[in-house]
């Protein structure tokens, strides 16, 4: 029964109007935001305290910054690439210095050029421990500098977020909010639904969708960047609306306040929904190249009071966050308490000095009302969208 839905009604019928760019103009596009990050990469230099920044890595085992640093037109790296960032740049020696090996002479210029440069590099914990041997086998020895491990340069390069995204990011959340009010046949049908409506929207997805029914004896493990709820009335018995969701998110962002650490935040939002008689728990992550993307995360759901490491990070400006949650609700009609989860996208406004929903929370429940189909079911059922 708790897996498969039967006979659900299509109620939303937004239009989409929403049309990608060609591969071409997306290419120019993500550069365009590529060299506004790397731009920014002597800043970073600057206020971690660092004049170099390494990356040494081979073709299929690429350093995770690979992908937030590459080319459009880039797909791997080729042979062993070799990217230094350092913040003396000059006619001679520009930044970042590139190479492209597999003879092994590399080495002696990189050894040179370090040499040259007079400084210490550090490698924001991306390196692979092939690499790291390469290099120790290769420079150290003849250059008498200090590899230092400086994560924060590769996780705030990760997590910034540019000019000219939040708009993509909008018309992301449209078409998800849109295909979310579409429907479906059984909760499978459903997963594979959305699979096919995102491929037919040339977007992907970075997990498969998961829809769940919600009744206390079914909550499935999950993670996901877009939650929402939806209720099938129980039309029978006279039901017209549906039980109030939840209003954590909000006390959320009121606490995510820069430079606080993910715990702080946590500990400060979980305190208020004490005062607030809010039972949940609260589990956000930044977001952005990947779905769990680099930062402070606020919460983890085997984690709910404190997050070891990546709890202890800051939270960082011009970023994106999931603010995901779930609260228990006493659901009058079905006379139970019912889990209540919630996963929105969020983004700071430097110039409000805050931080919004960026297209909104879910304000109230997607109604399906199974008299508009075939089948009928005996009584309402909360079903989970992620
Ligand atoms: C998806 O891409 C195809 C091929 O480029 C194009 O014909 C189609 O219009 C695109 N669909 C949307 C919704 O952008
Ligand atoms: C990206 O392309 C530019 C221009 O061809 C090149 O100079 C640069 O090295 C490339 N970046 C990477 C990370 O390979
Ligand atoms: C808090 O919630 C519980 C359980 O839902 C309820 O019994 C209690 O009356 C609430 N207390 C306040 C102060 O709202
Ligand atoms: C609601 O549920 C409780 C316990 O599960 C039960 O004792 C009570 O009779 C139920 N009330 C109604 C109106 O069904």
């Amino acid at each position: 029964m708790l897996t498969k839905i039967e006979a659900i009604a299509v109620l939303g019928c937004m239009l989409l109007l929403i049309v990608l760019p060609s591969l071409r103009e997306q290419a120019r596009i993500l550069d365009e935001w590529k060299d506004a990050r790397i731009r920014n990469i002597p800043n970073l230099l600057g206020k971690y305290g660092v004049d170099g920044w390494l990356m040494s890595q081979r073709e299929h085992a690429e350093d995770v910054i690979w992908w937030s640093i590459k080319n459009a037109t880039d797909f791997d790296a080729h042979r062993r690439t070799i990217i230094l960032f350092h913040n003396k740049r000059s006619e001679k020696l520009p930044s970042p210095i590139k190479w492209v090996d597999n003879t092994g002479s590399a080495w002696p210029e990189l050894t040179t050029t370090l040499e040259t440069l007079q400084i210490d590099i550090n490698f924001a914990s991306g390196l692979q421990v092939g690499e790291l041997n390469a290099l120790q086998e290769n420079i150290f020895g003849s250059w008498d500098g200090q590899l230092l491990n400086v994560p924060m340069l590769g996780i705030e390069y990760v997590a910034t977020r540019v000019d000219g995204m939040l708009e993509y990011y909008h018309d992301l959340q449209e078409i998800v909010w849109a295909t979310l009010e579409r429907a479906f046949l059984t909760n499978t049908d459903l997963q594979w639904w959305f699979r096919e409506k995102m491929q037919a929207l040339n977007v992907t997805t970075w997990n498969q969708p998961r829809i769940s029914v919600v009744v206390p004896e079914s909550f499935p493990g999950w993670e996901g960047t877009d939650d929402h709820m939806a209720y099938i009335l129980c039309t029978s018995e006279g039901e017209k609306d549906v039980p109030e969701g939840l209003k954590e998110g909000d006390i959320v962002l009121d606490y995510m306040h820069l430079g606080l650490t993910g715990n702080e935040v946590l500990t400060k939002s979980l305190e208020r929904m004490k005062v607030e008689n809010i039972s949940g728990q609260i589990f956000c992550h930044p977001i952005g190249d990947w779905g769990h993307d680099a930062g402070a995360a606020i919460g983890i759901t085997n984690l709910p009071e404190h997050v070891p490491v990546l709890g202890d990070l800051p939270v960082l400006p011009n970023t994106f966050y999931g603010i995901e949650l779930y609260a228990y609700h006493f659901v009058a009609e079905g006379n139970e308490t019912l889990r209540f989860r919630l996963e929105e996208n969020a983004h700071r406004s430097e110039e409000a000095g805050k931080w919004r929903f960026v297209r909104g929370r879910q304000e109230r429940l997607h109604i399906i009302d199974p008299t508009k189909r075939r089948r009928h079911t005996a009584r309402p059922l909360l079903i989970q969208i992620q």
